[in-house]
């Protein structure tokens, strides 16, 4: 029997997981039974071992602590850093995303694919930041964290800790968000047993677009567009007039502030470099306050991109990769949840409702 229909599937529970939850009306993301404010301060590496325990396949060996996940993550970085070297001329020609998508697929479903995944998608990423910036890519060192790796893979140069701690407070902020757009396709992908590397390149396709990850370029575009703190109001109402959405602002989920936001603006705070914020906490308020007398109906409160866009900016990151930086993150939570789907969940083939005509008879 068909069931009824929601547009963008909205309040459907298609999943259950031991992952995260997202709370909405109380603004809390929760992670593994722990709030988000609790790990933010932890580097990536724990926040992986978190969300992979238990999720390992039978029978498969996998390093669950940190500290054996940063190893590993370290030799999979090298691992991934050889086997681009041969795309390098075709990603050259591509957006960073594409770029990123083209170089996801070359990695070999194997058994560790989860790890080789995650170090591939950090190493890559750093990797066409660099193509971005005209500069030749930078090799890993397995030595380091992974963060501090990516920083140093981005610069060329050792990072500063506070680099390192914000780069890691943001992978740590976005790894994980409840059935997200990506993260539901990774687990359609998976639940057809169609493996870690294709539900991750899946993932990154749903990801890219302005309504999920591709937001955060878009929110720096605006800020340069503002200019000055006097120019925001006149020019978000003008961006509103247009019919545009302001970017950074609104979710799906969150009723209240999403919880993110204010990780990610203490994050920003640690960094030289980010000199925006005055004029960034300008935007966020006189947007807030138009979309309040706009929107009535409607709770519209600052998303993880607003702050994301300066966080990143600050640590060196050109504004076309900051999605492929999202993907870093990220892609602990669509392992996980691969795994997750792998070892519980069944086939996920909804129905859909035929709006067309009947046949003729
Ligand atoms: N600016 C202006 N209006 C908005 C915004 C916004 N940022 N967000 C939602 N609205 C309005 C819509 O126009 C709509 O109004 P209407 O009913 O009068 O047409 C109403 O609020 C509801 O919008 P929906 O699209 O139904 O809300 P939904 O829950 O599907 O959207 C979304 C969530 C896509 C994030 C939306 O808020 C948006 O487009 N935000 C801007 C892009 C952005 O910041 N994306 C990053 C999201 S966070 C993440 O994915 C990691």
């Amino acid at each position: 029997m068909t069931q009824g229909f929601t547009p963008g599937l909205q309040d459907t529970v298609a999943a259950e997981t031991a992952l995260s939850h997202v709370d909405g009306a109380a603004g809390r993301l929760i992670l593994r039974g722990r709030d988000l404010d609790a790990l933010a301060g932890q580097p990536f590496e724990a926040m992986l071992a978190l969300l992979w325990e238990g999720t390992a396949p039978q029978k498969t060996p996998q390093p669950m602590e940190a500290e054996a996940l940063r190893s590993a993550l370290g030799a999979a970085r090298q691992e991934a850093f050889a086997l681009m070297q041969p795309l390098l001329p075709a990603a050259r020609a591509l957006p960073p995303v594409p770029a990123l998508r083209l170089m996801l697929s070359a990695l070999p479903d194997t058994q560790d694919a989860a790890i080789r995944s995650v170090a591939a998608t950090g190493t890559f990423t750093a990797a066409i930041a660099r193509l971005a910036m005209g500069e030749t890519p930078v090799a890993p060192d397995p030595a380091r964290g992974h963060a501090e790796d990516m920083l140093a893979m981005l610069t060329g140069a050792a990072p500063e800790p506070a680099q390192v701690a914000a780069l890691d407070r943001y992978l740590v902020t976005v790894a994980d968000h409840g059935l997200n757009a990506s993260t539901f396709a990774a687990r359609v992908v998976a639940s057809t047993r169609a493996g870690t590397v294709s539900s991750v390149v899946a993932a990154l396709c749903a990801l890219k677009g302005p309504l999920h990850g591709g937001a955060p370029g878009p929110v720096l575009d605006m800020l340069d567009g503002i200019g000055e703190a006097g120019n925001a109001r006149p020019w978000l109402a003008a961006a509103l007039d247009r019919g545009e959405r302001l970017m950074g602002f609104g979710h799906r989920i969150y009723r209240v502030r999403d919880p993110r936001a204010d990780v990610l603006k203490a994050g920003v705070q640690t960094l030289r470099g980010s000199g925006r914020i005055a004029l960034a906490e300008t935007v966020e308020a006189e947007a807030l306050a138009l979309l309040a007398e706009r929107k009535p109906d409607r709770p519209l409160q600052t998303n993880v991109e607003f702050y994301t866009a300066l966080l990143l900016e600050a640590l060196g990151w050109p504004r076309d990769s900051f999605t492929c930086v999202f993907a870093a993150g990220r892609v602990a939570g669509w392992t996980a949840h691969v795994r997750e789907e792998e070892r519980t969940g069944r086939l996920i083939r909804p129905q859909s409702r035929y709006v067309g005509p009947a046949p003729a008879r």
